[in-house]
């Protein structure tokens, strides 16, 4: 399988199109939080929910969890339901991947999720119904309590590009996520997957270090010559 072979329009010629995604990431100002996590309380805490909900609405995250970028529009981050194909499920080689419900219900969303573990999945990738609450502080598997054996998030969802926001904007859309948006019961049934769980397609090789590498790159103005 490789990525090409994907009849993905999001993934097939960079796997997300990080423009489209990432240039929106860059405006949100980044607000005075003196911790992330979930230990914030009253004012702090309802600001951080309304920062998660102003990350969550300008990175399209709507578009392949249900709603668009509308917080009252019908399948609000409830998971897919378009039958439209690339839309909110995918065809990855011969896997097909569907967008989750991410809304706070205990059956079918997020409800047994802590924001720590939703917080793993946006820096990590690793899927949070298999990967243990811990912090972590490493991205080496086997290292700092990456997982030795990672189980990572299926193709499209672009964490990628996601790890790279700072911690209080990821502990912000965990909030929100978690703490800002209604239980929805509404089943997606499971993404399929390679045994691997995507292990190879997650390589530093194919979608870079974190941290980013430094400025300037090789591509980029005052960087070496190629
Ligand atoms: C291009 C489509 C796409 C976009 C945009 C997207 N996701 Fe996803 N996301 C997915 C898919 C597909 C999955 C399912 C992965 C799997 O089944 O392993 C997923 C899974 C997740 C999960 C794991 C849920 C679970 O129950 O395991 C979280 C959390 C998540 N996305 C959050 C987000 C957030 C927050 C955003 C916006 C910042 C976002 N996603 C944007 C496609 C997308």
């Amino acid at each position: 399988m490789t990525r090409r072979s994907t009849e993905c329009s999001r993934c097939s010629s960079s796997f997300f199109l990080p423009i489209l995604f990432v240039v929106a990431a860059c405006t949100a100002p980044a607000p005075s939080f003196t911790s992330g996590g979930n230990m914030q309380s009253g004012q702090a805490a309802q600001d951080q929910i309304a920062h998660g909900r102003d990350l969550v609405v300008s990175h399209a995250c709507g578009d392949c969890h249900g709603g668009g970028s509308d917080p009252a529009a019908f399948g609000w981050l409830d998971g897919a339901r378009s039958p439209v194909l690339d839309v909110q499920f995918f065809k990855i080689g011969p896997f097909t991947t569907r967008a989750k419900n991410l809304t706070p219900d205990n059956a079918t969303g997020t409800g047994h999720f802590t924001e720590r573990q939703i917080f793993n999945a946006l820096r990590y990738g690793l899927r949070p119904e298999e990967t243990a609450d811990v912090d972590i502080t490493s991205t080496v598997p086997g290292q700092g309590n990456f997982p030795l054996h990672p189980h990572y998030l299926a193709i499209p969802m672009p964490w990628p590009s996601w790890r790279h926001m700072p911690d209080q904007d990821l502990w912000a859309i965990a909030a929100y996520l978690k703490r800002g948006v209604k239980p929805v019961n509404h089943k997606v049934e499971d993404s399929e997957g390679p045994p691997d769980f995507w292990a190879s397609e997650y390589t530093v090789e194919k979608i870079g270090p974190h941290p980013v590498r430094p400025y300037p790159t090789v591509n980029e103005k005052g960087g070496p010559e190629k």
